[in-house]
């Protein structure tokens, strides 16, 4: 049976600078709280009009890797694209992103989990790859948070957290199997599904209600966060599914030359890395300038890093994520 390994990662965020400042003139709230609660300093938003969207970033940042991986676009044999912010209801992101880029008939497949969107977009692509099904996998991870977010007190909560930006990875066939993806975990838990949502329009309240109703107080239109049950089931879950991944490859923690964490809170990651002992120079954060960029953190954080000559050949490199579903997963990689 192959592996899969990474040979390409890309992103892309939109020039506008969001400071916890700027948040401040909009809505009752203050850096200190915000760096304190969540370690976010800034983040990149869309701005209204630009044209920009999820599609048109993934676009970008599945550019820049392509570039790095050294492969055409038309050597790309299935598109994968996570997101929970598509640009239309339907048809999904991958179709789109296929026609903006110019590619062929390959099949595009939409994943919707959330933060944990890229973590199970590596295993379907390592699955697809592994069975020898396809050589190049293309996996999108993008999100333009900000168009639906309620940028009053009333949505602080959710609104000071959430960036948009997008990251994308290039994935080929490995025939090495100490190379490339070592093993991946996902789990999901469905009784928390309205605990981090957008509940408003859906096939539950379709165009014309939406319409006869509409009402600017109604919360349903926004994204819903009950903050405190993410934070204590997050920081349970990461440590669960990141044992299990050193666990499955006789790892310790001492082994992980780098984990990168989906960007929830700094607060979240610093917690996962006291608990596995972990020096600073093994965690990639980036989340204190981009803000929760959710199935965009990870390849994001993952392009930055390995931009800075974080990421080595034959470095051993965990990811883990937590999220709405609540959804939760990790994969390590020996590089
Ligand atoms: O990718 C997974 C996605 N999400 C997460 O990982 C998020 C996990 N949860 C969290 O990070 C934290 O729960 C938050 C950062 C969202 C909130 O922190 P918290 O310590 O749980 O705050 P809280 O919601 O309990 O609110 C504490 C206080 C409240 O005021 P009162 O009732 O004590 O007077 C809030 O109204 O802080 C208030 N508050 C704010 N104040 C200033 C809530 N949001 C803000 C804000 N600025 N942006």
């Amino acid at each position: 049976m192959y592996r899969s390994r990474i040979i390409g990662l890309g992103h892309f965020v939109p020039d506008n600078v969001v400071t916890n400042d700027d948040l401040s003139t909009l809505m009752d709230t203050d850096d200190a709280w915000i760096t304190e609660r969540t370690g976010i300093k800034e983040r990149r938003l869309i701005k209204k009009g630009s044209g920009e969207g999820t599609t048109s970033m993934g676009v970008k940042a599945a550019q820049m890797a392509l570039e790095r991986a050294n492969v055409s676009k038309d050597d790309i044999e299935l598109i994968i694209f996570a997101t929970l912010s598509p640009d239309l209801y339907f048809p999904g992101s991958g179709v789109l992103l296929q026609d903006q880029m110019g590619m062929g008939t390959c099949p595009a497949l939409d994943i919707r989990n959330q933060c944990s969107g890229f973590v199970y977009g590596l295993s379907v692509a390592d699955q697809f790859i592994k069975t020898g099904m396809y050589k190049n996998v293309l996996l999108v991870g993008s999100e333009y948070h900000s168009g639906g977010m309620d940028f009053t007190t009333r949505g602080r909560t959710v609104s000071v957290i959430f960036g948009d930006g997008a990251g994308a990875a290039i994935l080929t066939r490995e025939t090495d199997a100490t190379k490339g993806i070592q093993s991946t975990h996902l789990y999901s838990e469905g009784k928390y599904a309205e605990e981090l949502a957008i509940l408003g329009p859906s096939t539950q309240r379709w165009i014309p209600e939406i319409v006869a109703d509409y009402d600017e107080d109604d919360m349903r239109y926004h994204p819903y966060m009950n903050g405190q049950l993410v934070f204590k089931n997050a920081v349970v879950r990461f440590s669960e599914v990141i044992k299990e991944a050193l666990h499955k490859n006789n790892k310790t923690a001492e082994d992980i030359d780098l984990f990168i964490p989906h960007q929830a809170n700094l607060r979240i990651a610093q917690f996962v890395q006291k608990k596995f002992g972990l020096a600073d120079n093994q965690v990639y954060n980036n989340i204190m300038r981009y803000g929760n960029t959710t199935a965009a953190s990870i390849p994001i954080a993952m392009s930055e890093a390995w931009a800075e000559g974080k990421i080595k050949k034959d470095d051993t490199i965990l990811l883990a994520a937590f999220g709405s579903g609540f959804t939760w997963g990790s994969a390590l990689i020996h590089w």
